[in-house]
């Protein structure tokens, strides 16, 4: 039964006709029934049947508010083809990259770098760029739009590491909001495509204001927030079609609460699509995001590379069809099926690298390379995992990809469980 949350973001009789439209179990030998039902899912998709995003997102491509982050060393294209696994058939969301320096884009050889690798059925890309510089910056995104198949153009304006400070970009565009409207003012000059902002809790902001925010509304709150209104309203009227909000200030990195209120007040104050992002662990808190702060989409970082089947979750509440592959099942739910499909994951995500990295005379990847970024996808999702750090111990022993596909196929001969929620420690 839909929560009265899920109500709000779907109208019952789109949802009623959906179901009736789309049989969850297709019997043996429907063939031609499964490619009718397929096609009206299809037809019912591209009218608009299923959009579940309020303001425009990609210039009205996206229709599904729920999207991965772009994550340093995780949003790659081993993971994002898996993730993308778990979309409901139709829907449609931007995919991040890493983060991409600007400074490197214009000289890199695309084939040969790991972080800007995709797979040519990837669409609705969205790579995310740090940068400052008009030249460095144009030549960028006339690549990433011509040569590599964007879709959308994300400028990084939240990384709070000391490498980004030191050359002023990341968050430390924060701290000139005049500044930080003309980057995406030269971003623009140079591209078609919509260019989008992803920020964090102001960082002029002390962080004890937002912590204390947090707790009870103080004056430094009102202050914080009055700078964060000011600066994404410049981006907004320097052509940003679209923001996303990490509220945490860089102060805070990615510990304390987020602070889901500027997330409300920010979608309240400005024209444009806002994606709520911070501390999103479970389908429930989706509908809690999207329904305390209004906001268009959520953007899942942490929690997604780790069970990446909330999409579907999620999908399935909102009435939408199950993924490709998938008709007739029912998102992995109890702490069982949820370790049974990590185990899936983590197997399919050795052989995906393996996939997408071949051998490649000139490359800069190697065994060693994709075993360090194995562990580093471990290091972040085994915290879900119930004994996730035995799991973590046995690859980190491993000598080569193909003995950690080893270990991590004897450790899923076992029945392990995995928490809707973990501390997000990292
Ligand atoms: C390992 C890691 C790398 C990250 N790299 C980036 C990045 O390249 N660009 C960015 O905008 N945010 C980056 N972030 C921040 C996430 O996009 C997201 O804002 C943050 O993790 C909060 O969301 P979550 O609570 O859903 O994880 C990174 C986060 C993690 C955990």
């Amino acid at each position: 039964m839909a929560s009265p949350i899920v109500q709000s973001f779907h109208q019952p009789v789109v949802s009623q006709v959906a179901r009736q439209g789309y049989p969850s179990a297709p019997s043996a030998g429907e063939s031609a029934t499964k490619s009718a039902v397929s096609s009206a899912v299809a037809s019912a998709v591209s009218s608009g049947f299923f959009q579940s995003v309020k303001r425009p997102i990609l210039r009205g491509a996206v229709n599904f508010p729920v999207m991965l982050a772009p994550m340093v060393g995780l949003s790659h294209v081993a993971l994002r083809s898996i993730v993308r696994e778990y979309m409901p058939r139709g829907a449609v969301s931007p995919w991040p990259t890493e983060m991409l320096n600007s400074r490197r884009l214009p000289i890199e050889k695309f084939e040969l770098v790991p972080e800007v690798l995709r797979d040519p059925s990837e669409t609705h890309l969205v790579p995310q760029i740090l940068g400052n510089e008009e030249e460095p910056i144009r030549h960028s995104v006339r690549r990433l739009e011509q040569e590599w198949g964007a879709s959308g153009i994300d400028i990084n304006m939240g990384c709070p590491v000391k490498k980004a400070l030191s050359h002023n970009y990341g968050v430390s565009l924060m701290g000139d909001s005049d500044y930080a409207a003309e980057v995406v003012r030269m971003t623009i000059r140079h591209t078609s495509l919509p260019v989008s902002v992803k920020l964090r809790a102001g960082s002029k902001t002390p962080s004890r204001a937002t912590e204390a925010s947090v707790k009870d509304g103080t004056r430094d709150e009102v202050a914080g927030l009055d700078f964060l209104l000011r600066f994404a309203t410049g981006l907004v009227d320097a052509g940003a079609e679209s923001l996303t909000l990490h509220p945490r200030t860089a102060e805070q990195k990615r510990r304390g609460l987020a602070d889901w209120d500027q997330i409300r007040i920010l979608r309240e104050s400005v024209s444009v699509a806002v994606v709520g992002n911070g501390d999103i662990q479970t389908a429930d808190d989706v509908f809690r995001m999207l329904d305390e702060t209004n906001c268009d989409a959520v953007m899942i970082g942490r929690a997604l590379t780790a069970r990446p089947w909330l999409l579907w979750q999620v999908g399935s509440r909102l009435g939408w069809p199950d993924p490709v592959g998938r008709d007739g099942e029912a998102p992995p739910s109890t702490p069982e099926e949820e370790g049974k499909e990590f185990g899936r994951v983590v197997v399919k995500l050795i052989d995906r690298f393996q996939q997408f990295h071949p051998p490649l005379e000139k490359a800069h990847w190697s065994d060693e390379l994709l075993l360090r970024k194995t562990r580093f996808f471990l290091k972040n999702a085994a915290p879900w995992l119930q004994f996730g750090h035995e799991l973590e111990a046995r690859v980190a022993k491993a000598k080569s990809l193909l003995e950690a596909r080893g270990a991590v196929e004897k450790f899923f001969e076992g029945a392990h469980s995995m928490s809707q929620r973990t501390d997000l420690r990292y």
